[in-house]
């Protein structure tokens, strides 16, 4: 049986135009400074999100924790949204990595209201830690894929800076974002102080990351990338994936999520599990189970008997994510195998 996944927008394969595009990629060794396709992503992607530099990196996470090395001082707050990447998917790396403490702060559906986190601040007192950083998450992963509105970050913004933070976005999913809202990539990238994205989710590509943020930023976490262990040789063939990807790829997160759309559409109104049709900003929906007669547990377990592999959501509910690896008839099979083994 030909399993369809709807676990995560990570589990697609390089199309063969890709691998080509890896192929052909002009390469040197970049810990040298020297691989020509990493410095072309590095300064394109700068470019598109007006930051002054870029440092490609393998994973998100280490993209986040750069950014959180970079920003602080080994005893320092850094606020966060309660249930975003960083504070519960990033096994305590702040802690480990840069000797902070985060400050789990909830916001609504991932959005912080200014007055959130400026009551998170902590006053200028010897026994405080100093809040140096604040960071968002645009889509937010366990929110559903909901999207941060541009203003809202531009408020936040005005409050960190107002009280000397910076303000770092995980913008693992921010193509998603800018395609679902219409929100140029610049302006994203110009409403906050640094930004990391991700070439390995929606956009299908194999591996990596990038840290944008001032050249000053940029030098400091070029530095702690080696610290880490994140200095790779020739990786231009993978920033080939990378250009590759943002070149033919984002315009079909629009697709992603129509998919996303029609699968909620098809399965709203299901007696054993609810969706939130408010929520379905981008390319993924959330089947809640709580309160109905079946686990979110007991569904997956169905749902992989009958071919369709799901990841499981916040609480008890589950995750459908959708992607490039996925055509119109995968999704009109696994709303059908929904319908059968759920109801
Ligand atoms: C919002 C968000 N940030 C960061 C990451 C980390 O990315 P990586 O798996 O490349 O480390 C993920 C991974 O899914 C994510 O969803």
């Amino acid at each position: 049986m030909n399993m369809i996944d709807l676990r995560s927008d990570t589990v697609t394969l390089p199309t063969a135009d890709m691998k080509r595009a890896m192929m052909l990629a002009p390469l040197g060794d970049d810990v040298y400074g020297e691989d020509p396709s990493v410095n072309l992503l590095q300064d394109q992607m700068a470019a598109l999100f007006g930051k002054e530099a870029g440092l490609f990196v393998p994973t998100g996470v280490m993209s986040n924790q750069l950014a959180i090395k970079a920003w602080t001082q080994p005893g320092d707050e850094v606020i966060v949204e309660k249930e975003s990447h960083i504070f519960n998917y990033e096994t305590a790396a702040p802690s480990m990595m840069s000797a902070v403490q985060l400050h789990p702060v909830a916001g609504t559906l991932g959005v912080f209201h200014p007055g959130d986190v400026t009551s998170a601040v902590r006053p200028d007192a010897y026994y405080y830690p100093r809040s140096t950083l604040v960071c968002i998450e645009n889509t937010h992963n366990r929110m559903g894929g909901t999207l941060y509105p541009v203003e809202a970050m531009r408020d936040l913004r005005t409050a960190c800076h107002a009280h000397g933070m910076g303000l770092h976005l995980d913008g693992a999913r921010i193509w998603n974002a800018h395609i679902a809202s219409g929100t140029p990539l610049r302006d994203y990238g110009e409403t906050v102080d640094s930004i990391s994205i991700c070439f390995s989710k929606g956009l299908g590509a194999p591996v990596g990351s990038m840290l944008l943020g001032t050249q000053m930023l940029i030098t400091k976490a070029h530095k702690y990338r080696k610290i880490f262990g994140g200095g790779m040789r020739q990786a231009g063939m993978l920033a080939a994936a990378a250009l590759h990807a943002v070149e033919h790829h984002l315009s079909l997160l629009a697709e992603d999520h129509a998919r996303a759309r029609s699968f909620a559409e098809a399965l709203s109104g299901m007696q054993s599990f609810g969706i939130d049709r408010a929520r379905v900003q981008s390319n993924m929906v959330l089947l809640d189970f709580a309160g109905g007669p079946m686990r979110a547990t007991e569904a997956q377990r169905r749902l992989h008997a009958e071919g369709v592999e799901i990841g499981m959501g916040t609480g008890d509910s589950l995750r459908a994510v959708f992607h490039l690896d996925l055509d119109t008839d995968a999704v009109e099979r696994a709303i059908e195998v929904c319908r059968t083994v759920l109801d």
